[in-house]
């Protein structure tokens, strides 16, 4: 039993998980403290520090040997969620398509997911969390309170991350975009370690037509349902 509230969003790339899990954390921290955790962003970083060495990706052994050295930290504030690789802050720079491409590889080495699970378990151990990646509910939380399986159309999925990356100024195409995510999920899905897929007691829900204030009141509604006592204990005392 753990003493903190657990949700765990899991799917597909760009299906809304983020949206969805930093708006519903947002809500809950009104009463409770409660973080939001990308957990891509662990990925994203190791993608990024082999990537920086000039480490083929998805060389398992060659990751596996240099994984001693990283060190892939998150910090929780007012502003989200900082990522530190080695202490550097970079946040900013693992929303590129070659890094998504990296770390969809990295991902796939059991020895990386190994040595990810104690950082997302620990903070799991010392707040509530919304928790959004692809093994939460199956691997890393077994136990959460809420677990949700997230999906939309693969269109809806890459127009969305389309935007985004054309919002942050980089120059891609909307095909290449669809390929890539097509591609990773593919990949995401038939890896050996921890594959994406829902958790046998995870709620199924398709965000393709769903507003983001109606996927977040959904979700709260599911909250309070479920872990009644556990809202009640956890209220601070200014809420
Ligand atoms: O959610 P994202 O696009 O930032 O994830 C980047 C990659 O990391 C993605 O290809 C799948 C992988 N990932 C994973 O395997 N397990 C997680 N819990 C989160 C992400």
């Amino acid at each position: 039993m753990h003493n903190y509230i657990q949700i765990a969003i899991d799917g597909p790339g760009s299906a809304g998980k983020s949206t969805l899990a930093k708006g519903a954390a947002a809500k809950l921290a009104e009463t409770i403290d409660c973080v939001y955790v990308d957990t891509g962003a662990l990925y994203r970083a190791v993608g990024l520090y082999m990537t920086r060495r000039g480490i083929d990706c998805a060389d398992a052994p060659a990751v596996e040997k240099a994984l001693p050295d990283v060190s892939v930290t998150l910090r929780h504030g007012v502003g989200g969620q900082i990522v530190l690789l080695c202490g550097e802050d970079v946040t900013g720079l693992i929303r590129t398509p070659e890094i998504s491409s990296a770390a969809s590889k990295v991902s796939a080495v059991p020895a990386v997911r190994a040595f990810l699970l104690d950082t997302q378990r620990s903070i799991a151990d010392s707040v509530s969390v919304v928790m959004d990646g692809r093994d939460i509910g199956t691997v890393i939380l077994p136990d959460a309170d809420v677990k949700v399986f997230l999906t939309a159309t693969a269109e809806q999925r890459a127009k969305r991350r389309y935007k985004e990356l054309i919002e942050k100024g980089q120059t891609v195409d909307y095909e290449t975009v669809y390929s890539d995510l097509v591609a990773r999920d593919r990949a995401d899905e038939t890896r050996a370690a921890a594959p994406l897929r829902a958790a046998e007691d995870a709620i199924p829900f398709d965000n393709s037509e769903i507003g983001i204030e109606e996927g977040i009141d959904w979700l709260i509604d599911r909250v309070k349902e479920r872990c009644p006592e556990k809202l009640a204990a956890l209220k601070r005392e200014d809420a």
